[in-house]
């Protein structure tokens, strides 16, 4: 009888430590994402539509030199210059991607993307690419917000200035 007892409040005390352990866990992941986190499954559909499409004319690394890049009429911008990324805003990146090179003052070349206009996280999660690109790790909460706002947007003013252009 006693020994049952003891060992019923053993597990009771293993129980109690491993939620404990998980809770430590989850709230750490949270912490370490900075509040709002890119879902994994946001980040996953940028990852292959990104392999799947963009990277045919921006390359697998975004240098911009995918195998469809060299017969377009402007060069797609390499992402790893850190020049250019210091040029543009979140904003700037996520409005060529949804709305196209043409409305944002830039080539043709970069198509529209509407059908991101529901997905603003995975728009989201496309710029934070662009960015790694050219190793920086924006906030996630801020790349989340700014794509809510994106998607909300009739059209961008043209706010790419023609120096932002590559492939001269
Ligand atoms: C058919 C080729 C092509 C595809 C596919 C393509 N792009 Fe582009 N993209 C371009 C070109 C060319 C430019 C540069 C236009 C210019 O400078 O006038 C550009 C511009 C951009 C820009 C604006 C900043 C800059 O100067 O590079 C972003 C951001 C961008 N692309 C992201 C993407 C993403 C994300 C995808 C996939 C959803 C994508 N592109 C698919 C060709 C492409």
């Amino acid at each position: 009888m006693k020994a049952v007892n003891v060992r019923a409040r053993l597990t009771a005390r293993r129980v109690a430590a491993a939620t404990l352990g998980l809770l430590v866990i989850l709230v750490g992941t949270v912490w370490a994402a900075g509040g709002t986190a890119l879902s994994q499954q946001a980040v996953e559909k940028a990852e292959t539509m990104f392999r799947t499409t963009c990277a045919t004319c921006h390359g697998s690394d975004g240098e911009g030199d995918g195998p469809a890049s060299f017969g377009l009429r402007t060069q797609p911008q390499d992402y790893s210059d850190t020049a250019w990324q210091a040029s543009v805003t979140d904003k700037e990146i996520m409005e060529a991607i949804l709305f196209g090179g043409k409305a944002v003052g830039l080539g043709a070349d970069m198509r529209p993307n509407p059908v991101l206009k529901k997905q603003p996280e995975v728009l989201a999660a496309l710029a934070q690419m662009v960015r790694s690109f050219g190793g920086l790790k924006p906030d996630h909460g801020e790349l989340v917000a700014t794509a809510a706002q994106v998607v909300k947007e009739a059209k961008p003013a043209k706010n790419m200035s023609k120096s932002r252009r590559s492939g001269k």
